[in-house]
């Protein structure tokens, strides 16, 4: 166990202490938190030592990603993880005394976390491609009095060999595909965690082995800093509008770009569903039941200026569900808040020639929807497996180390 305060003093005052207090309650209301072990993970690691520059008040916000670096070019590479983010990876994993573990992506928090949850006879290693990171993570951890963690500098393509094996090995980036070496090193038994890009969104995926491949024990939503080194996958990116709206895809499209661009001008097509959500409701099943039914299918990233220039009609965060034709694309929409209503249609937006059919194309797809009752099954294969073995109907993702394959198994189907 650390030597880091839970009682205010020198480096871990009563502001701070309240704060922290705060978080893990405010963790706990957001279901984001929600055994004990996780809790007293929480409680007792000093987060703003690990966000030097943030203030208090930033460093403990259970939603708030504190930013560490970014590359000559502007774009984000280095994060400490928002807590929300951190607690569901680590309930989605159950971390136990006495694991080994090995954290791909360094901050030093998460790291710190982990190394409350293995306890004394446990392990933790954790590895990033970045020296600047990976030496603020070691001053930080000593500062807070995790010396046991080791910090390693790698691209973690490679994993920590002379470390394994590990019972745990959790990814904090964000990867488009699982090196070798993520399961070479696991011990038997062992468990996978990692944030894949299945077709632009990117969810938390558990993998246990199982008869030569990995199965997925539960995913969740999120986001995270793009892999960098020899796993890095540049996307194909059409653009709309300048920086301010573009369509991302993860493999290339079968579109002209420029058509695609010049669609903008056309009229907006709109197609409703008559599929709704309720106000409270998630669609987060929508999403990948989107993705794994349509072909060029991509993202669209649009900022507030692209929406209030009338280039596109919402701007999502995450991504708006996206699909282009030869010179036309069609993306998800929800009709507008209307007084009184309790819930909302979806529909869909579409530009250019090819509009109306695109549009129709998504909402018969989103009509298929069963409201989110059905859970997909995630399954990494060798990239050398036969189409044989892969399961009967599933969307098949072909990565150079692996063939992912989503399907939507329903209460009938084997477990396995
Ligand atoms: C979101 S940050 C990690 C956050 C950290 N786990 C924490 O405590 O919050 C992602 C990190 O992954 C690292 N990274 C990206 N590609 C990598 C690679 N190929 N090998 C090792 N680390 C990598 C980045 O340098 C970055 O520091």
């Amino acid at each position: 166990m650390s030597n880091a305060r839970v009682e205010p003093g020198p480096a871990d005052d009563d502001r701070a202490g309240a704060r922290r207090a705060a978080m893990v309650q405010r963790l706990r209301e957001l279901g984001a938190v929600r055994g004990e072990d996780v809790a007293r993970a929480f409680s007792t690691v000093p987060r703003h030592l690990f966000a030097p520059g943030a203030s208090l008040e930033a460093a403990y916000a259970p939603e708030n990603t504190v930013l560490v670096r970014r590359d000559d070019t502007g774009a984000l590479v280095s994060t400490v993880s928002a807590p929300h983010i951190q607690a569901m990876m680590l309930e989605q994993v159950q971390v136990r005394p006495g694991m080994r573990v090995l954290e791909v992506g360094s901050g030093g928090y998460n790291a710190a976390l982990l190394a409350e949850l293995v306890g004394p006879s446990g392990a933790v290693t954790t590895v990033d491609i970045d020296p600047e990171v990976v030496d603020r993570a070691r001053s930080c951890l000593a500062a807070a009095g995790y010396d046991q963690v080791t910090v390693v500098l790698a691209d973690a393509d490679a994993g920590v060999p002379d470390r394994a094996p590990f019972d745990l090995v959790l990814v904090t980036t964000g990867m488009w595909d699982i090196p070798p070496a993520f399961t070479d090193q696991l011990a038997p038994g062992g468990r996978l965690v990692i944030p894949l890009r299945l077709r632009g969104l990117t969810r938390s995926v558990v993998f246990e082995s199982a008869g030569g491949r990995l199965v997925s024990r539960g995913y969740e939503l999120c986001s995270f800093v793009p892999v960098r080194g020899v796993g890095a996958h540049p996307d194909e990116v059409i653009r709309l509008d300048g920086d301010d709206a573009a369509i991302r895809f993860e493999d290339p499209p079968d579109a002209d770009p420029v058509l695609v661009r010049q669609a903008v001008s056309w009229p907006r097509v709109e197609v409703w569903s008559s599929a709704s959500v309720g106000e409270d409701g998630s669609f987060e099943g929508l999403l990948l039941w989107l993705a794994t039914g349509l072909d060029n299918f991509g993202l669209l990233m649009a900022r507030p200026a692209a929406v209030a220039r009338g280039v596109v009609g919402h701007a999502w965060p995450l991504g708006i569900p996206t699909i282009v034709g030869k010179g036309s694309f069609a993306y998800l929409a929800l009709s507008p808040k209307a007084p009184g209503q309790t819930s909302r249609e979806f529909g869909v937006y579409a530009h250019g020639p090819d509009a109306e059919a695109l549009a129709e194309r998504m909402a018969a797809r989103i009509r298929t929807w069963d409201g989110g009752s059905l859970t997909a099954r995630i399954e990494a294969f060798p990239a050398d497996a036969p189409d044989l073995v892969l399961p009967a109907g599933a969307v098949v993702l072909d990565r150079r180390h692996r063939r992912l394959a989503v399907s939507w198994p329903t209460a009938t189907d084997l477990p396995n």
